[in-house]
């Protein structure tokens, strides 16, 4: 069975962007694949956390994984920082990654270009942390939002490299992206990713929000006046946004939806994607409130861990001896 390895970060809640470009795929994949699916905290540190709002958001995480379709039975599901090798395997990961790599990183180009103060060492580094993540479990596939793919693509360089240096030691793995949903936007403002570092909660929809307030956001979705449901990003963003939302729900293409919609007005389409999108999170959300009253998150990252540490252990044993730093 080929084997995929996925993280999301908890840093604030996740939303409709992460739901479609990434969780829903991991439950899609899990019974074909053998899956690792971590919350990957300690790349959220490198933007600094208040801790007791990053607490309750590692724990939410998990319960949202669950809720969203995650089997703890199938897939194994585990925090980072409880698998100590991720740290120690990103240090030898950063050791073998050039700074001329790093500097192309798009994410980190972004934030350094808009002036972001406080920028960390961490932020800088933490492609290297994320190739550890990836290579610790041999895997084939990594399923990630498209805004991902440059860092994965970069976990393999530094693969090829370190099997050339070293003798073969990792599998190189695929970065795995969805057609449809792979790059959501924001409601409000259609020309840019829908995120949680978003400051405007308008354009973003959390997977835990009052469903009325889902449904508001939607049918204020900012659209364009050529009043016409097609798929046309560059001229009609808004609008496209709303076709690869329903689209990745619904599995209808987007020429089925333009047929569906025609002659209709925009209002009739928001509020079909409004329906389809309440009707998923209200299914979500009342499994959220039922395993955090469960109690059951202690038990499955205890069980998560052992299971990730036993092969992520192997992994960094072996790379330790390949390059000289033991003297057994
Ligand atoms: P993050 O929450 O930033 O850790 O992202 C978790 C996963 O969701 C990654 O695979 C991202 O590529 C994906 N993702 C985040 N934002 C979006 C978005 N707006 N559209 C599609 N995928 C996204
Ligand atoms: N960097 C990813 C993000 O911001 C999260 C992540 C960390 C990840 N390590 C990973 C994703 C390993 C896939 C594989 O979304």
């Amino acid at each position: 069975m080929k084997r995929m390895v996925s993280g999301i970060k908890p840093t604030g809640q996740l939303h409709l962007g992460s739901y479609l470009g990434a969780l829903k795929h991991f439950v899609e994949y899990q019974n074909e694949y053998d899956m690792y699916i971590f919350v990957a905290n300690l790349h959220c540190i490198t933007v600094y956390q208040k801790p007791e709002e990053l607490k309750k958001n590692l724990i939410d995480c998990i319960a949202l994984y669950i809720a969203c379709g995650l089997d703890p039975k199938r897939t194994t599901i585990f925090l980072q920082s409880d698998v100590k090798e991720h740290a120690q395997l990103g240090w030898i990961m950063n050791c073998n990654t050039y700074l001329g790599e790093l500097n192309r990183m798009t994410q980190f180009k972004d934030k350094q270009a808009k002036g972001e103060q406080g920028l960390t060492g961490g932020i800088y580094t933490y492609p290297s942390l994320m190739s550890a993540d990836i290579l610790l479990y041999d895997a084939d596939y990594v399923p990630v939002g498209d805004d991902q793919k440059q860092h994965v693509e970069l976990c393999r360089d530094v693969a090829m490299r370190f099997n050339n240096r070293y003798g073969d030691t990792f599998i190189v793995p695929e970065p795995l992206i969805a057609k449809v949903g792979a790059r959501i936007m924001s409601l409000n403002d259609p020309t840019k990713k829908m995120s949680k570092s978003d400051n405007n909660d308008k354009g973003c929809i959390y997977l835990l929000d009052d469903l009325k307030k889902v449904r508001k956001k939607i049918m204020s979705a900012k659209t364009d006046d050529v009043a016409k449901v097609q798929y046309d990003p560059i001229n009609q963003p808004g609008i496209a946004n709303l076709m690869q939302i329903a689209s990745a729900f619904t599995n209808e293409s987007f020429d089925e939806l333009t047929a569906k919609f025609d002659g209709k007005g925009y209002g009739d389409f928001k509020k079909y994607v409004a329906d389809i999108v309440c009707a998923e999170l209200e299914v979500i959300q009342s499994r959220y409130h039922d395993i955090v009253d469960s109690g059951m998150i202690n038990t499955i990252l205890e069980n998560g861990a052992i299971k990730a540490t036993a092969i992520a252990k192997a992994k960094l044993d072996e790379v330790q001896r390949k390059i000289g730093i033991e003297v057994k």
